[in-house]
């Protein structure tokens, strides 16, 4: 409450009409002033009272939630006034369960064009108690766009890394194979007549190539296909439950130990578990490779600020620190049977996530790769209607 206001309540009783009268007007200025920022707000800012009804909205708030327009919407329950259902039930939720929720995105499709909202609502307290919720809708549509058109800029520059390694892949077979033809044919050279055995070692050769040429055009094409991510809400701790009991005899044949170290209530986190799986098994892929004598594999999960990490570490043959910056890079590999592709594909998926990758390796001892996951901003924020005031 501003000063003057609360000075001029406070000795009300010994106010002559003329000053009421001055208090009134003061008042009414005050309140158009109010009432001018908030209808000029970009963003949608919408206030309900502990019955949940709203008691305060602005243009903008009318404009992005469409309200359905039967009736007074202050008279009503928040969510019967909001006209799209996927957000009247989000709102309803969340109020029901006196729950924080921040920046949780809506796709609208108005007028044959798509819209994309971030709604937040926040608890109003007051002396303690909570009172009401503010709610602010911001549409963020060009942002999620300008987001999207990066990420396809960025994965277009690897796609170029990745055609620059599969022209260089395909060289050696290719010049294997022409070898070969050329001495078949010197072999055939004028002669009617070849000994088989002579060719099929050639041929031998040959199929071996064409074999390897599929592969790496396979691989190519797993590599660069688009991923169609679907993240939802999900528990990471789960994820890597499931995926451990699918690697876990394949781990014990390999004489490897599994230990979890998994934090118990981790927030949920915006996860495509299918990609998320295939990360986590080309990790313990490489994990396996590196520990050809067996060894010890240790899963952990842990909440570092306002990321959720995952941890995969081995007690390996470690990675040299010369090529330790080249290993993401595609067909980039030191194995025979490599295809060099398992951890460009895990960057993939990582970064689709919006996340974060690094290899901690020490030659001899093993090696430590974490991926992080940003946290949906969900935490709770209370919000005072009261005392910062002049
Ligand atoms: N856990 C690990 N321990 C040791 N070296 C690793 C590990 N993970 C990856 N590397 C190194 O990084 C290279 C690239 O890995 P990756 O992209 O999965 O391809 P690939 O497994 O087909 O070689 C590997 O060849 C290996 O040299
Ligand atoms: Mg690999």
């Amino acid at each position: 409450m501003r000063l003057f206001i609360r000075r001029a309540l406070e000795k009300l009783d010994k106010l002559d009409s003329r000053q009421i009268h001055r208090l009134i007007v003061d008042l009414a200025t005050e309140n158009e002033r109010m009432e001018a920022v908030l209808q000029s707000m970009t963003d949608g800012i919408m206030v309900t009272d502990g019955e949940n009804r709203i008691t305060l909205y602005n243009k903008a708030a009318e404009r992005y939630m469409p309200f359905s327009h039967d009736g007074d919407p202050y008279e009503k329950k928040v969510w019967t006034v909001i006209a799209d259902r996927e957000i009247a039930d989000f709102v309803r939720t969340t109020l029901e369960s006196q729950e924080t929720a921040t920046d949780r995105e809506f796709t609208l499709s108005a007028g044959g064009e798509m819209r994309v909202l971030s709604c937040s609502v926040m608890p109003l307290v007051r002396g303690g108690s909570i009172q009401g919720n503010l709610f602010h809708i911001e549409e963020v549509t060009e942002k999620r766009a300008k987001e999207a058109r990066l990420r396809r800029a960025e994965s277009l520059a690897s796609l170029t890394t990745l055609a620059a390694g599969v022209a260089h892949e395909i060289k050696n077979p290719l010049g294997s194979m022409g070898i070969h033809i050329q001495l078949i044919k010197k072999g055939m050279a004028g002669k009617s007549l070849v000994e088989a055995g002579s060719v099929l070692k050639h041929l031998d050769i040959i199929t071996e190539e064409v074999e390897r040429l599929n592969k790496i055009v396979v691989d190519f094409l797993f590599a660069v296909r688009p991923m169609d991510m679907e993240l939802r809400s999900a528990d990471l701790n789960a994820v890597v439950r499931d995926f451990l009991d699918f690697v876990r005899v394949e781990l014990e044949e390999a004489g490897i130990g599994i230990r979890e170290e998994l934090e118990e209530d981790l927030p949920a986190l915006n996860l495509d578990e299918k990609f998320v799986k295939q990360a986590a098994l080309n990790l313990v892929k490489n994990a396996i490779s590196a520990m050809p004598g067996g060894g010890t594999l240790t899963v952990s999960t842990f909440r570092r600020g306002d990321a959720v990490k995952l941890s995969v570490a081995d007690t390996g043959v470690g990675i040299p620190r010369q090529i330790l910056d080249k290993i993401f890079e595609p067909y980039f590999t030191t194995r025979d049977f490599g295809s060099g592709l398992g951890l460009t594909i895990v960057y993939k998926i990582v970064k689709e996530h919006r996340g974060d990758i690094a290899v901690d390796s020490r030659e001899g001892k093993g090696t430590t790769v974490t991926i992080s996951f940003p946290v949906p901003q969900k935490d709770r924020q209370l919000l005072s209607y009261e005392g910062k005031n002049p």
